[in-house]
Order: C-alpha cells, then sequence, then structure tokens
C-alpha cells in the first residue's frame, strides 16, 4: 500500500512477533511504547519464574491487559517456555483456547532468565511432536551454550547441532529461528519449508564494532551479539526483500540503565520507542520502502495463520524525528537504542 511519493508511507498496522514486556512496574512503563505503533506482539515467557504452564500464560495476559492504559488497544500473543517437564497435553490446552501462539525453546543458560531452558533435547520429544500435530511453532533461541563454543559462532553451531536434528526427526514441525544474527541462519531458513525467522531492528543497524570500538557500548549489547558486517548486510537484504519467512520480531528487550551500566551489564536493546523510525530509514537506504509492510505487518499473520490488521498507520518524512534518549518507568530509567543516525520518518 505504499503511496506513490516515498514522502509518505501508509501501512497495515505493524506487529511484533518478539517483544519482552516484563512485570510489574517495568511491564506498566514499556506496554504503551509497543501498544502505541503495534496492534499485537509475540510475548516472551522468560520471567522469572518462566512462563510454564497454560494457567501461568493466563494469568501474564491479564496483568499484561490490567497495564495497558485507557484508550489503548493491545493484543498480547502469548507463549510458553518450554521445560524438560512441559506436559504435553498443558500446551495442547492452552492452544487450544487460543491463549497461546507458540512455544518458546531457550537452550539452558543460553541468555537472561534461562535457567529452565532445555538441555535434553529427548526430555521434549513428546511436546514438539504434540505440536507438529496440532501446528503450534516452536520458537527457538538459537544458540548453543557449549562453553567451548566461540560467543560469535554460537547460533551457526546452533543450526548443525541442534535446529537441523530438531527439523528432521519432528517432521510437520513449524520453527521460527528468533533473531537471527548471520547469514548462515538466513540461508538456513531459506533451504527449509515451512519455517519461519524474525529480526530485530538493532541487528539491522548494529555490527559488532557498534559494541566494542572507541569504547565498550552496553546498550548495545545483547543475545545473540551482533556479528561481523557482512552478516548485518546479509539481514538487511532478507528483511528488504520482502520473502515471506522474514518478519519483524524486534526483541525490545528493557533493562533499567544500572544493570547495563554495569561491571556484569545485562543483555537487550530496547527499541519498542523508535523501530518504526528506524526501519523506515533502513528500507529507505536500501530502496525497499514499499517492501517494509511485508517486514512488520503482512508476513508474520502469515506464518502464524492469523489475520493481517484491518487498521493502518502512516509514516511521513519530514525533519530530523526526535526520541527520548530514555524513558522513565516505575523500575527505573531504561535507554532507548540509538541508531546512531538521525531519523526523519514520523509515525502519525
Ligand atoms: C533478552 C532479555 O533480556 O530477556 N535479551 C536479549 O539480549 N535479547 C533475552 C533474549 O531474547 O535473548
Ligand atoms: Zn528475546
Amino acid at each position: 500500500m505504499a503511496s506513490a511519493m516515498t514522502e509518505s508511507l501508509t501501512i497495515r498496522r505493524p506487529d511484533d512477533w518478539h517483544l519482552h514486556l516484563r512485570d510489574g512496574a517495568m511491564l506498566e512503563g514499556v506496554l504503551p511504547e509497543t501498544a502505541r505503533h503495534f496492534a499485537r506482539a509475540i510475548i516472551m515467557p522468560n520471567l522469572v519464574p518462566p512462563v510454564v504452564r497454560g494457567d501461568d500464560a493466563m494469568a501474564y495476559r491479564d496483568r499484561i491487559m490490567a497495564a495497558l492504559p485507557d484508550g489503548m488497544a493491545f493484543e498480547p500473543l502469548m507463549t510458553l517456555y518450554l521445560t524438560e517437564a512441559t506436559d504435553p497435553a498443558d500446551v495442547a490446552a492452552a492452544a487450544a483456547s487460543g491463549l497461546v501462539k507458540a512455544v518458546k525453546l531457550y537452550p539452558a543458560g543460553a541468555t537472561t532468565n534461562s535457567a529452565s531452558g532445555v538441555k535434553d533435547f529427548d526430555k521434549v520429544r513428546g511436546v514438539l511432536e504434540k505440536m507438529a500435530e496440532i501446528g503450534l511453532p516452536l520458537c527457538t533461541h538459537g544458540e548453543v551454550t557449549t562453553p567451548e563454543v566461540d560467543i560469535f559462532d554460537r547460533e551457526a553451531v546452533f543450526i548443525d547441532r541442534v535446529l537441523d536434528p530438531i527439523r528432521k526427526s519432528t517432521p510437520g514441525l513449524r520453527v521460527v529461528m528468533e533473531h537471527i544474527t548471520t547469514k548462515n541462519g538466513v540461508d538456513y531458513v531459506k533451504s527449509q519449508d515451512d519455517m519461519g525467522a524474525t529480526i530485530t531492528t538493532h541487528h539491522l543497524v548494529i555490527n559488532r564494532n557498534h559494541i566494542l570500538v572507541g569504547g565498550i557500548k552496553p546498550h548495545y549489547y545483547c543475545l545473540p551479539v551482533a556479528k561481523r558486517e557482512e552478516h548485518r548486510v546479509a539481514l538487511v537484504e532478507a528483511a528488504t526483500s520482502g520473502a515471506g519467512p522474514f518478519f519483524l520480531g524486534t526483541d525490545s528487550a528493557p533493562h533499567i540503565d544500572a544493570l547495563k551500566e554495569h561491571a556484569c551489564g545485562c543483555a537487550g536493546c530496547f527499541t519498542a520507542t523508535n523501530t518504526l523510525s528506524v526501519l523506515a530509514e533502513v528500507f529507505e537506504k536500501a530502496g525497499a520502502l514499499d517492501r517494509l509492510e511485508a517486514f512488520t505487518s503482512l508476513n508474520g499473520p502469515a506464518f502464524y495463520r492469523l489475520p493481517v490488521n484491518d487498521e493502518t498507520v502512516t509514516l511521513t518524512k519530514g525533519g530530523a524525528v526526535d526520541y527520548p534518549a530514555k524513558i522513565e518507568t516505575g523500575a527505573g530509567p531504561v535507554t532507548v537504542f540509538d541508531p546512531g543516525f538521525p531519523l526523519h520518518w514520523s509515525v502519525a
């Protein structure tokens, strides 16, 4: 639905297919930042304790809706955190009721609050088979956690050692490789049938130099960690191609500044606030503004077999748009992702 002039662009209202909302005061602080622009989001279950059973997801969904300011519309699409004790029947019931839209696999220890994740994949075989049977997607945090594997290689090794074996041993299981950061991820997803991949806003913008050159930049540290420039370029090509398997999952992951700017800083970039303006800039630079809608608003619903949103949003190009450097939440200040270039597209 791109208009003829590129100065204004009207697209279906976007969805975010990978989002961390947290809980309590942080949830209250960050939820409006997403609900302002996005209709729906796949909500990550890595709370403490994690969202494991259907009942946990129901209670979390209620807390999210209670935190939504009056007059804002937003639909949380809930997920369950896969553990070695997950009961296939509980997953099936939560999916059948329409509450739960995916199950999330975290290899144990891969990232923030992932201690309950999976160590022994034989123990989750029954759940994966049930999910294949009912068509419920598995969202994967695609990194191995083996200490011997270099952190920059963990995604590529995950594909060979974990993802490809799961795909081969569970025919029909629908898998989303979450927040891909490598050309290896792009190529693997393209080689598969009925597989999706989310790409974050920040991985379209930064490479590993942004984190490490000229002093360590904790607000660019996230997991999977940003890789070399050639990988960022492959991600931009995939996202701006409009191809069906690739869709937006911001992985907006708020941590208070005190925990980011720390001797052992938390992983996560907070991009909910300015994602659409940043993406418009990235797509414009790639000559692909006409494919922004596929990435933000069409490909995700198609993969998840959900309708696209009826409402639209309009982006308008003008002078530099200012976003706050940080948002204040009841839990503390959270720094907004700085793309490092001026933004010209504002969201009406
Ligand atoms: C996420 C978080 O903080 O919950 N952090 C991140 O760097 N992306 C966890 C995750 O998705 O890996
Ligand atoms: Zn995440």
